[in-house]
């Protein structure tokens, strides 16, 4: 054998046993107690829990975007990926005008294939149809390993938007061809209207962000996305979510038997709208922005309940002197916040404090993105799977700082968070890439990962 871990507290979404696990050429080969094999490296992880990796579905490493390009690249991005326990990145490409989907997807596949520390994958996002054009190269996109379409339903002056009729197309091309539909729901028009009014005012801090897209300018937008998907009953996945209301809708549609999937942000649960009345209120302008408690108390109820399937993290860091931009007009803040190190330490300390159970946490941030998102290979600690794994101490205190990330960026919005119960190690495919606060893994390791479709 490669790797046998021994004595591990093995959890899955269902269960939570101590058993070995044992990993030849990059898989599980094996699961059981008292593993007698030879093995070339042996790890204790007696009182420790051993976990699948995360897969973070929304990530946005250097992207073009607010007048500038976010502030990890492939290499810091996913290098800090690892060192939180993330063994599988999802990007997002941006096709744009005229452009093709897999010359978008490859372009980006290329800049990433020599950086990835860990595994990725490729939503890509749509915003211009090609005058239809480009619904015929679902089929090829799909052979090449992307199962996901975007459509921001809003940056519509950044010219990111679709509007209706163009959803409508892409709900139906992807249900025809076994893709999902992504959506980030905002309503760009009551935003422009409410940003206007703010401007003339004179009205240009932080808070005016929030309050010009508020509950419901993302509530109006979800429900939208979520009738045009019932009406063609297309499979819709829903970015960011963190309103109360467009949460409600989906969730019945849900209920109602629609394959309607819900993702929600680590921001979302710690955060509130109160954050953009601080001093540092710019550094979490992210659309769309954190919510009143109200939203925040429903999205955990969601996590609780059974009723949101993801947590991941729209990863979108900007450097401070960027966020400096908009300090005295909120207009002008690149959007987005970093994530990518904090996703699955946040919600194992969730669980580790009894908010959630683990086999929760391992459903919402490893299990169900795998499933939802086609990655056959990944998603759970099973024979056959590959061995990406994370082995966590509940016992271990820890603090988040800038100084102990592993990205590019110079500022955190989790300054300071305290964290009870954090990883010690992380495996991709049997190799350890991150241990006991360094990361050990190789630019270029990180594989892409050709998705299955739905059919
Ligand atoms: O503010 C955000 N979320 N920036 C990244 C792009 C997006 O909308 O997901
Ligand atoms: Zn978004
Ligand atoms: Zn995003």
């Amino acid at each position: 054998m490669d790797l046998l871990i021994k004595n591990g507290t093995i959890i899955t979404t269902k269960e939570s046993y101590v058993a070995d696990i044992a990993i030849q050429d990059e898989k599980i080969v094996c699961i059981g107690t008292n593993l007698m094999m030879e093995a070339d490296n042996v790890i204790d992880a007696s009182g420790k829990l051993v976990l699948p990796g995360a897969i973070d579905v929304h990530t946005h490493l250097a992207m073009p975007f607010g007048g500038t390009v976010s502030a990890d690249s492939y290499l810091s991005g996913t290098r800090a990926a690892a060192c939180g326990g993330v063994t599988t990145v999802f990007d997002y490409p941006i096709q744009r005008k005229g452009k093709g989907i897999v010359e978008t997807v490859k372009a980006r596949k290329e800049m990433c294939d020599p950086e990835a520390c860990v595994d990725y994958a490729f939503h890509c996002c749509i915003t211009d149809l090609n005058s239809d054009a480009l619904l015929d190269e679902f089929e090829a996109a799909i052979a090449f390993g992307v199962t996901s379409f975007k459509c921001f339903l809003v940056y519509k002056k950044e010219g990111m938007m679709v509007d209706d009729a163009s959803l409508v197309k892409i709900l139906l091309k992807a249900k025809e061809v076994g893709a999902i539909t992504n959506i980030h729901a905002e309503n760009p028009d009551l935003i422009d209207l409410n940003v206007e009014k703010f401007l003339k005012e004179g009205k240009l801090s932080p808070w005016y962000h929030y309050l010009s897209r508020p509950e419901f300018v993302e509530a109006e937008a979800d429900k939208r996305a979520i009738h045009w998907a019932k009406s063609v009953e297309a499979p819709l996945y829903i970015v960011h979510m963190a309103d109360k209301e467009g949460l409600e809708a989906a969730i019945a549609a849900k209920l109602a038997g629609f394959p309607i999937y819900i993702e929600t942000c680590p921001q979302y649960l710690e955060f509130t709208c109160e954050v953009y009345k601080r001093e540092d209120g710019r550094n979490f302008v992210c659309s769309p922005p954190m919510k009143a408690q109200e939203s925040q108390d429903a999205l955990w109820d969601a996590i609780k309940k059974g009723t949101i399937d993801t947590v991941a993290t729209d990863h979108c860091p900007f450097q401070s002197y960027e966020k400096d931009w908009g300090k005295d007009n909120f207009t002008k803040i690149p959007n987005g916040c970093a994530g990518i190190e904090n996703l699955y330490p946040y919600m194992l300390s969730a669980a580790n404090e009894g908010k959630i159970s683990f086999n929760r946490a391992v459903e919402l941030c490893s299990t169900n993105p795998a499933k939802i998102f086609g990655c056959t290979e990944k998603g759970s600690l099973t024979v056959g799977k590959d061995a990406d794994l994370v082995i966590y101490d509940t016992e271990k205190d820890f603090t988040v700082s800038v100084s102990n990330m592993h990205s590019d960026y110079d500022h955190t919005i989790w300054e300071g968070k305290k964290l009870h119960g954090y990883p010690v190690q992380t495996y991709v495919r049997g190799k350890l890439v991150y241990d006991n606060g360094d990361f050990v893994g190789e630019p270029g390791f990180g594989k892409y990962i050709k998705r299955v479709p739905n059919k």
